[in-house]
């Protein structure tokens, strides 16, 4: 499996409302941190997940994460 693209190692910090989003795998979107379709032709697909209620969350903006689409504290090790 190839490696992913580290758009920051920090997580993304947002406020998000309640619905469906898609956390960009590949870290190749220009409109991180969620997909904009830019990982096609490589082997990474977005990770959706969905929100019951408006809440602030933290997105990993490394993709070195292993609780996608969260921020563990991974990137502290890159
Ligand atoms: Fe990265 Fe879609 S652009 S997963
Ligand atoms: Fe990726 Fe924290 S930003 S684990």
């Amino acid at each position: 499996m190839s490696e992913p693209l580290s758009p920051q190692k920090a997580p993304y910090g947002i406020e998000l409302e309640a619905g469906k989003y898609w956390w960009c795998a590949c870290g190749r979107s220009a409109k991180q941190p969620f997909c904009d379709g830019s990982h096609k032709g490589t082997e990474f697909t977005p990770v959706a997940f969905e929100l019951t209620e408006t809440k602030q969350v933290w997105l990993c903006g490394c993709k070195h994460t292993h609780n996608r689409p969260f921020c563990d504290g991974t990137h502290a090790k890159l």
